[in-house]
């Protein structure tokens, strides 16, 4: 990987810059979208390409599931699966443990997982979390974490950050024999909970294995704690991550939470947000989000934002159309899907291009009046 800062803003930590992977570059500040099962929901990859997105994420535990290593290697690995030639980040499967809780078990091997089809336990340990995502052939892969839910509290978080370094270690040592750390990137996931203290502890020992990871990731926030509590965890983790490293904050996609997280240092973000709440007939308006399913739409000609370059805003489809088809025709959710993956877009590149001019403040100024201001 190559990772150049370019600019940073005077009076916040926002930052620009470019980060060179094996398929190709992707300008940061950026949002990630993604596709768990090797396909963002509703659109094709040829769609998702045209978009200007050039950055997806896959998942580990998903992938290997199904279709399953084998179909991945013979395919060539997941670029060539899905039909996707740009960048790919996997994540580790470590989420899964709160997402999927009720069907896993911790140990200090590995999760074990019942598998939904058959209730057989598999186990997934670090070790094997990286060589799937090695057949999976990301361009960024994560290390396999303990994730407790950020509500969690006692002694089980502290545990889990614990091990999570013990497994960043085994992560680190097994990527590292397997030469691919040349096209592959690791990145560490930070984690602690809501406690500053665990937050800093994990903080010094994964900096301490700074030569051995490309970048860093923040995880174990956005599961209902306070915005308060929230901010101040990712405050204090981008503060202290070395600034020539990508500081990626999962599971994050609010506009409004995306751009604090860009003004406190963050680089990258990912969330099934956009392309779920595009399923439910909702589109993202720098004037607050739309619910295209009230019938006080349903006589309305405008597109959703004149302003928007994507295909749904710019080829008129009327907000009164989108109102009669989004829970009754497939097509409702791909132009919703393409309308919030570019509105994502569009409040990274703003960022990006606000922080290069110099005027970041201001654009954030702009962003929060329109966006908690009058509805569109
Ligand atoms: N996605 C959202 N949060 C997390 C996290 O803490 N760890 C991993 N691996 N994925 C996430
Ligand atoms: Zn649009």
């Amino acid at each position: 990987m190559q990772f150049e800062v370019l600019a940073t803003c005077h009076t916040t930590r926002a930052r620009v810059s470019r980060m060179r992977l094996a398929h190709g570059v992707t300008m940061l500040p950026t949002f990630m979208p993604v596709a768990t099962q090797a396909a963002i929901k509703g659109l094709t990859p040829q769609q998702v390409e045209a978009l200007g997105i050039n950055l997806i994420l896959n998942n580990t535990y998903h992938l290997n599931l199904r279709p399953g290593i084998d179909i991945l290697k013979e395919a060539g690995g997941a670029h060539k699966f899905q039909g996707w030639n740009h960048n790919l980040l996997t994540d580790s499967g470590g989420f899964q443990l709160v997402s999927l809780s009720k069907f896993t078990k911790i140990t200090e091997q590995g999760a074990l997982f019942a598998s939904p089809f058959t209730g057989e336990a598999t186990m997934l340990t670090p070790e094997e979390s990286i060589s799937i995502q090695h057949a999976i052939g990301a361009d960024i892969i994560m290390q396999l974490d303990d994730v407790v839910s950020s509500l969690t509290v006692g002694p089980r978080v502290g545990e889990a950050m614990w091990r999570t370094i013990r497994w960043l270690d085994r992560c680190i040592d097994f990527h590292e024999k397997s030469g691919k750390g040349d096209v592959q990137n690791l990145f560490a996931i930070v984690q602690g909970g809501l406690d500053p203290e665990l937050r800093d502890q994990c903080l010094e020992e994964m900096i301490e294995r700074k030569n051995k990871v490309a970048g860093y990731a923040i995880g174990g926030l956005s599961g209902g704690e306070e915005k308060d509590t929230f901010w101040r965890i990712i405050k204090q983790c981008a503060d202290k991550l070395p600034a020539d490293r990508p500081r990626y904050s999962m599971g994050i996609g609010f506009a409004e939470d995306l751009l604090v997280c860009v003004a406190l240092g963050v680089d990258m973000a990912d969330c099934v947000f956009p392309t779920r709440t595009a399923r439910f007939g909702v589109a993202l308006t720098f004037n607050g989000p739309l619910n295209l399913r009230l019938s006080k739409h349903a006589k309305d000609m405008r597109p959703i934002d004149e302003t928007c370059p994507c295909p749904t805003c710019a080829d008129g489809m009327s907000r009164a159309v989108l109102n009669h088809i989004v829970t009754l025709e497939t097509a409702g959710a791909h132009a919703l899907t393409q309308h919030n993956l570019v509105f994502q877009a569009r409040v990274m590149g703003g960022a990006r291009d606000a922080i290069m001019s110099g005027t970041f403040p201001e654009y954030l100024k702009t962003f929060f009046a329109n966006y908690f201001g009058e509805e569109g």
